[in-house]
Protein backbone atom coordinates (compact mmCIF):
# COMPACT_ATOMS: atom_id res chain seq x y z
CA UNK A 1 0.00 0.00 0.00
CA UNK A 2 1.48 3.96 -0.59
CA UNK A 3 2.27 5.71 2.52
CA UNK A 4 1.89 9.37 3.19
CA UNK A 5 5.05 9.50 4.79
CA UNK A 6 5.26 11.36 8.22
CA UNK A 7 8.21 13.85 8.70
CA UNK A 8 8.98 11.28 11.69
CA UNK A 9 9.42 8.51 9.29
CA UNK A 10 11.60 9.99 6.86
CA UNK A 11 13.72 6.85 7.53
CA UNK A 12 11.47 4.74 5.54
CA UNK A 13 11.22 7.14 2.15
CA UNK A 14 15.18 6.41 2.44
CA UNK A 15 14.88 2.63 2.65
CA UNK A 16 12.49 2.75 0.06
CA UNK A 17 14.46 4.65 -2.12
CA UNK A 18 18.00 2.91 -1.18
CA UNK A 19 15.74 -0.55 -2.59
CA UNK A 20 15.72 1.06 -5.87
CA UNK A 21 11.62 2.21 -5.09
CA UNK A 22 10.65 5.93 -6.07
CA UNK A 23 9.45 8.37 -2.98
CA UNK A 24 7.49 11.51 -3.87
CA UNK A 25 8.89 14.55 -1.95
CA UNK A 26 8.78 18.62 -1.37
CA UNK A 27 10.67 20.87 -2.84
CA UNK A 28 10.24 24.69 -2.05
CA UNK A 29 9.02 24.97 -5.74
CA UNK A 30 6.66 21.86 -6.35
CA UNK A 31 6.60 18.13 -5.78
CA UNK A 32 9.79 15.91 -7.27
CA UNK A 33 9.13 12.50 -7.78
CA UNK A 34 12.70 10.95 -7.05
CA UNK A 35 14.79 8.01 -7.12
CA UNK A 36 18.43 6.83 -7.45
CA UNK A 37 19.96 8.64 -10.47
CA UNK A 38 23.18 6.48 -10.40
CA UNK A 39 20.48 3.58 -11.59
CA UNK A 40 19.39 2.73 -15.24
CA UNK A 41 16.78 0.76 -13.80
CA UNK A 42 15.20 3.81 -11.66
CA UNK A 43 15.42 6.28 -13.59
CA UNK A 44 13.34 4.51 -16.47
CA UNK A 45 11.27 3.54 -14.46
CA UNK A 46 10.26 7.17 -13.31
CA UNK A 47 10.22 7.71 -16.82
CA UNK A 48 7.41 4.92 -17.10
CA UNK A 49 4.93 6.44 -13.73
CA UNK A 50 4.90 9.74 -15.41
CA UNK A 51 4.53 8.57 -19.13
CA UNK A 52 6.94 11.12 -19.77
CA UNK A 53 8.81 10.83 -23.31
CA UNK A 54 12.02 9.73 -23.18
CA UNK A 55 13.55 13.11 -25.19
CA UNK A 56 12.79 14.95 -22.18
CA UNK A 57 16.00 15.47 -19.58
CA UNK A 58 15.19 14.62 -16.02
CA UNK A 59 17.04 17.35 -13.71
CA UNK A 60 19.09 15.62 -10.48
CA UNK A 61 18.98 16.85 -6.66
CA UNK A 62 21.65 17.38 -4.64
CA UNK A 63 22.32 18.37 -0.84
CA UNK A 64 24.70 20.96 -2.37
CA UNK A 65 26.22 21.96 -5.54
CA UNK A 66 29.72 20.71 -4.09
CA UNK A 67 27.87 17.22 -3.91
CA UNK A 68 28.24 17.41 -7.80
CA UNK A 69 31.32 17.76 -8.60
CA UNK A 70 32.41 14.83 -9.48
CA UNK A 71 29.11 14.58 -12.65
CA UNK A 72 29.28 17.90 -13.76
CA UNK A 73 31.77 20.28 -14.71
CA UNK A 74 31.11 23.31 -12.72
CA UNK A 75 31.74 26.77 -14.19
CA UNK A 76 32.38 30.12 -12.70
CA UNK A 77 29.33 31.39 -13.33
CA UNK A 78 27.25 28.06 -12.03
CA UNK A 79 29.87 28.70 -8.50
CA UNK A 80 28.34 32.39 -8.57
CA UNK A 81 24.91 31.29 -8.89
CA UNK A 82 25.30 28.66 -6.32
CA UNK A 83 26.48 31.24 -3.75
CA UNK A 84 23.89 33.88 -4.29
CA UNK A 85 20.56 31.61 -4.65
CA UNK A 86 21.37 28.31 -3.77
CA UNK A 87 19.72 26.15 -1.96
CA UNK A 88 16.95 27.75 -3.74
CA UNK A 89 14.39 27.54 -7.07
CA UNK A 90 17.37 27.27 -9.79
CA UNK A 91 18.42 24.41 -11.94
CA UNK A 92 21.77 24.62 -13.36
CA UNK A 93 22.43 22.73 -16.68
CA UNK A 94 26.06 21.80 -16.89
CA UNK A 95 27.89 19.43 -19.02
CA UNK A 96 28.81 15.65 -17.68
CA UNK A 97 32.16 14.61 -16.45
CA UNK A 98 33.59 11.47 -18.33
CA UNK A 99 33.49 9.90 -15.06
CA UNK A 100 29.59 11.06 -13.99
CA UNK A 101 28.02 8.13 -12.66
CA UNK A 102 24.60 9.93 -13.12
CA UNK A 103 22.28 7.85 -15.54
CA UNK A 104 23.12 8.63 -19.04
CA UNK A 105 18.91 8.95 -19.33
CA UNK A 106 18.61 11.78 -17.22
CA UNK A 107 20.12 13.44 -19.66
CA UNK A 108 18.17 12.17 -22.31
CA UNK A 109 20.93 12.16 -25.24
CA UNK A 110 22.78 15.22 -24.36
CA UNK A 111 25.61 15.65 -22.80
CA UNK A 112 24.56 18.03 -19.82
CA UNK A 113 22.73 17.25 -16.42
CA UNK A 114 20.31 19.45 -14.90
CA UNK A 115 21.33 19.79 -11.42
CA UNK A 116 18.79 21.08 -8.44
CA UNK A 117 19.89 21.99 -4.50
CA UNK A 118 16.41 22.39 -3.30
CA UNK A 119 15.82 24.89 -0.39
CA UNK A 120 13.49 22.81 1.44
CA UNK A 121 14.71 21.79 4.97
CA UNK A 122 12.36 18.08 4.45
CA UNK A 123 14.02 17.60 0.96
CA UNK A 124 17.88 18.34 2.06
CA UNK A 125 17.77 16.02 5.32
CA UNK A 126 16.18 13.18 2.76
CA UNK A 127 19.07 13.99 0.50
CA UNK A 128 21.72 14.11 2.79
CA UNK A 129 21.14 10.67 4.47
CA UNK A 130 21.41 9.06 0.88
CA UNK A 131 24.23 7.86 -0.84
CA UNK A 132 23.05 8.50 -4.40
CA UNK A 133 21.80 11.67 -5.61
CA UNK A 134 17.84 11.95 -7.00
CA UNK A 135 16.70 11.92 -10.12
CA UNK A 136 13.44 14.43 -9.67
CA UNK A 137 10.83 15.53 -12.12
CA UNK A 138 7.91 16.73 -10.59
CA UNK A 139 5.57 14.44 -9.26
CA UNK A 140 2.93 14.36 -12.14
CA UNK A 141 1.91 12.35 -14.73
CA UNK A 142 3.60 13.37 -18.13
CA UNK A 143 1.50 16.91 -19.55
CA UNK A 144 -0.83 17.25 -16.05
CA UNK A 145 0.15 20.36 -14.27
CA UNK A 146 2.79 20.29 -11.27
CA UNK A 147 1.62 19.88 -7.42
CA UNK A 148 2.40 21.68 -4.76
CA UNK A 149 -0.08 19.38 -2.03
CA UNK A 150 1.12 15.78 -0.93
CA UNK A 151 -2.73 15.11 -1.67
CA UNK A 152 -2.72 16.42 -5.15
CA UNK A 153 0.36 13.94 -6.41
CA UNK A 154 -1.46 11.03 -4.19
CA UNK A 155 -4.66 11.89 -6.53
CA UNK A 156 -2.08 11.93 -10.02
CA UNK A 157 0.63 9.27 -9.10
CA UNK A 158 -1.32 6.02 -7.82
CA UNK A 159 0.37 4.09 -5.48
CA UNK A 160 3.51 6.12 -5.00
CA UNK A 161 4.87 7.12 -1.16
CA UNK A 162 5.07 10.78 -0.35
CA UNK A 163 6.66 12.35 1.81
CA UNK A 164 3.96 14.86 3.83
CA UNK A 165 5.84 18.22 3.64
CA UNK A 166 3.14 20.46 3.51
CA UNK A 167 1.96 23.18 0.74
CA UNK A 168 5.27 24.19 -0.99
CA UNK A 169 6.46 27.65 -0.53
CA UNK A 170 6.91 29.23 -3.64
CA UNK A 171 4.18 27.29 -6.24
CA UNK A 172 5.71 27.35 -9.46
CA UNK A 173 8.87 25.24 -10.74
CA UNK A 174 12.75 26.80 -10.94
CA UNK A 175 14.33 28.67 -13.16
CA UNK A 176 16.60 26.62 -15.58
CA UNK A 177 19.40 28.18 -16.41
CA UNK A 178 22.01 26.60 -19.15
CA UNK A 179 25.58 27.46 -18.39
CA UNK A 180 27.03 24.71 -20.35
CA UNK A 181 27.86 27.27 -23.62
CA UNK A 182 29.12 30.69 -23.66
CA UNK A 183 26.05 32.54 -23.25
CA UNK A 184 23.09 31.92 -20.46
CA UNK A 185 20.19 30.72 -21.71
CA UNK A 186 17.40 30.77 -19.69
CA UNK A 187 15.62 27.49 -20.44
CA UNK A 188 12.28 28.02 -17.83
CA UNK A 189 11.34 30.73 -16.26
CA UNK A 190 10.80 30.14 -12.36
CA UNK A 191 10.49 31.87 -9.45
CA UNK A 192 14.00 33.74 -9.59
CA UNK A 193 13.80 36.46 -12.42
CA UNK A 194 16.62 36.57 -15.16
CA UNK A 195 16.99 39.91 -13.99
CA UNK A 196 17.52 39.06 -10.31
CA UNK A 197 20.15 36.37 -11.43
CA UNK A 198 21.93 39.32 -13.83
CA UNK A 199 22.32 41.33 -10.61
CA UNK A 200 23.11 39.36 -7.79
CA UNK A 201 25.95 37.90 -10.13
CA UNK A 202 27.57 40.76 -11.92
CA UNK A 203 26.04 39.11 -15.70
CA UNK A 204 25.62 41.23 -18.34
CA UNK A 205 22.50 41.27 -19.89
CA UNK A 206 23.99 40.52 -23.42
CA UNK A 207 25.05 37.24 -22.18
CA UNK A 208 21.99 35.94 -20.46
CA UNK A 209 18.89 34.89 -23.52
CA UNK A 210 15.96 33.13 -22.99
CA UNK A 211 15.24 30.69 -25.22
CA UNK A 212 12.38 28.60 -23.93
CA UNK A 213 10.47 25.81 -24.40
CA UNK A 214 7.04 25.22 -24.90
CA UNK A 215 5.58 23.33 -22.60
CA UNK A 216 1.91 21.10 -23.58
CA UNK A 217 -0.03 20.73 -20.83
CA UNK A 218 -3.83 18.95 -21.20
CA UNK A 219 -5.74 21.53 -19.43
CA UNK A 220 -9.05 20.45 -21.22
CA UNK A 221 -10.38 24.14 -20.60
CA UNK A 222 -10.06 27.16 -22.92
CA UNK A 223 -8.50 30.02 -21.15
CA UNK A 224 -8.72 33.55 -21.38
CA UNK A 225 -6.26 35.66 -20.28
CA UNK A 226 -6.22 39.02 -18.73
CA UNK A 227 -10.15 38.84 -18.24
CA UNK A 228 -12.05 42.78 -18.03
CA UNK A 229 -15.21 41.07 -18.08
CA UNK A 230 -16.81 37.61 -17.25
CA UNK A 231 -19.85 35.51 -18.10
CA UNK A 232 -22.37 33.17 -15.76
CA UNK A 233 -21.14 30.07 -17.51
CA UNK A 234 -17.45 30.50 -16.71
CA UNK A 235 -14.71 29.62 -13.98
CA UNK A 236 -12.83 32.96 -12.83
CA UNK A 237 -9.18 33.09 -11.78
CA UNK A 238 -9.15 35.70 -9.85
CA UNK A 239 -6.09 38.51 -8.35
CA UNK A 240 -7.06 40.96 -6.63
CA UNK A 241 -10.09 42.52 -5.93
CA UNK A 242 -12.60 40.86 -8.05
CA UNK A 243 -14.43 41.74 -10.70
CA UNK A 244 -17.44 40.39 -9.75
CA UNK A 245 -19.03 37.13 -8.17
CA UNK A 246 -21.68 36.39 -11.11
CA UNK A 247 -19.54 33.59 -12.68
CA UNK A 248 -19.86 30.11 -11.53
CA UNK A 249 -17.01 29.22 -9.95
CA UNK A 250 -14.50 31.74 -8.74
CA UNK A 251 -11.14 30.89 -6.99
CA UNK A 252 -9.04 34.08 -5.94
CA UNK A 253 -5.09 33.82 -6.19
CA UNK A 254 -4.59 36.77 -4.02
CA UNK A 255 -7.17 38.95 -2.58
CA UNK A 256 -4.42 41.20 -0.82
CA UNK A 257 -3.06 41.61 -4.66
CA UNK A 258 0.65 39.36 -2.94
CA UNK A 259 2.55 37.47 -6.50
CA UNK A 260 3.90 35.26 -3.74
CA UNK A 261 0.75 33.97 -2.42
CA UNK A 262 -0.90 33.91 -6.11
CA UNK A 263 2.28 31.91 -6.84
CA UNK A 264 1.98 29.18 -3.98
CA UNK A 265 -2.00 28.92 -4.94
CA UNK A 266 -1.64 29.00 -8.56
CA UNK A 267 -1.28 25.55 -9.39
CA UNK A 268 -3.56 23.82 -7.23
CA UNK A 269 -6.65 26.38 -8.20
CA UNK A 270 -6.00 26.50 -11.96
CA UNK A 271 -6.16 22.59 -11.48
CA UNK A 272 -9.66 22.96 -9.08
CA UNK A 273 -11.45 24.80 -11.71
CA UNK A 274 -10.32 22.68 -14.69
CA UNK A 275 -11.65 19.94 -12.72
CA UNK A 276 -15.29 21.67 -13.07
CA UNK A 277 -16.80 19.33 -15.22
CA UNK A 278 -19.88 21.84 -15.99
CA UNK A 279 -17.41 24.75 -17.30
CA UNK A 280 -15.80 25.16 -20.99
CA UNK A 281 -13.62 28.38 -20.39
CA UNK A 282 -11.20 29.82 -17.23
CA UNK A 283 -11.00 33.25 -17.20
CA UNK A 284 -7.51 34.80 -15.47
CA UNK A 285 -7.98 38.37 -14.46
CA UNK A 286 -4.30 39.96 -15.41
CA UNK A 287 -1.51 38.94 -13.16
CA UNK A 288 1.38 41.61 -12.76
CA UNK A 289 4.47 40.79 -14.82
CA UNK A 290 6.86 41.55 -12.13
CA UNK A 291 8.87 38.89 -9.63
CA UNK A 292 7.49 35.57 -10.07
CA UNK A 293 4.86 36.70 -11.97
CA UNK A 294 6.33 36.79 -14.93
CA UNK A 295 6.95 33.32 -14.41
CA UNK A 296 3.16 32.66 -13.42
CA UNK A 297 2.58 34.49 -17.12
CA UNK A 298 4.88 32.37 -18.72
CA UNK A 299 2.58 29.29 -17.75
CA UNK A 300 -0.53 30.73 -18.40
CA UNK A 301 0.57 31.75 -21.88
CA UNK A 302 1.61 28.00 -22.58
CA UNK A 303 -1.69 27.24 -21.37
CA UNK A 304 -2.91 29.08 -24.96
CA UNK A 305 -1.10 27.15 -27.60
O1 LIG B 1 11.35 23.15 -9.49
C1 LIG B 1 11.67 22.20 -10.19
O2 LIG B 1 12.56 22.26 -11.05
C2 LIG B 1 10.91 20.89 -9.96
C3 LIG B 1 11.26 20.33 -8.58
C4 LIG B 1 10.60 18.99 -8.33
O3 LIG B 1 12.66 20.22 -8.45
N1 LIG B 1 11.22 19.93 -10.98
C5 LIG B 1 10.73 20.02 -12.23
O4 LIG B 1 11.13 18.95 -13.02
O5 LIG B 1 10.03 20.92 -12.61
P1 LIG B 1 10.53 18.72 -14.49
O6 LIG B 1 11.17 17.48 -14.96
O7 LIG B 1 9.06 18.73 -14.47
O8 LIG B 1 11.06 19.94 -15.28
C6 LIG B 1 12.45 20.10 -15.41
C7 LIG B 1 12.77 20.63 -16.76
C8 LIG B 1 12.33 19.73 -17.88
O9 LIG B 1 11.44 20.42 -18.70
C9 LIG B 1 13.59 19.39 -18.63
O10 LIG B 1 13.40 19.49 -20.01
C10 LIG B 1 14.59 20.42 -18.13
O11 LIG B 1 14.18 20.74 -16.84
N2 LIG B 1 15.92 19.83 -18.05
C11 LIG B 1 16.36 18.91 -17.16
N3 LIG B 1 17.62 18.54 -17.45
C12 LIG B 1 17.99 19.24 -18.54
C13 LIG B 1 19.16 19.28 -19.35
N4 LIG B 1 20.21 18.52 -19.09
N5 LIG B 1 19.17 20.13 -20.41
C14 LIG B 1 18.09 20.90 -20.68
N6 LIG B 1 16.96 20.89 -19.99
C15 LIG B 1 16.90 20.07 -18.92
MG1 LIG C 1 7.23 18.93 -14.86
Amino acid sequence: MPELISLKNIESAVVRLTEGGMVAFPTETVYGLGGNAYSDDVVANIFAIKNRPTANPVSVCYASLEASTSDVVITDTAWEIAEKFLPGPITLVLKRTEKSKISRLCSAGADTIGIRVPANAVALDLLQRLPFPLAAPSANRSGQLSHTTPQEVANDLFGIDIIDGGRCERGIESTIVDCSGPQLRILRQGAITMEEIALQCAIPFEKLIIAEKTKQFLLGKRVILNAETITANDALLAFGPQLSNECKYTLNLSESGDINEAARNFFSMLFRLAQKEDVQTIRVMPIPQEGIGKAINARLKSLLR
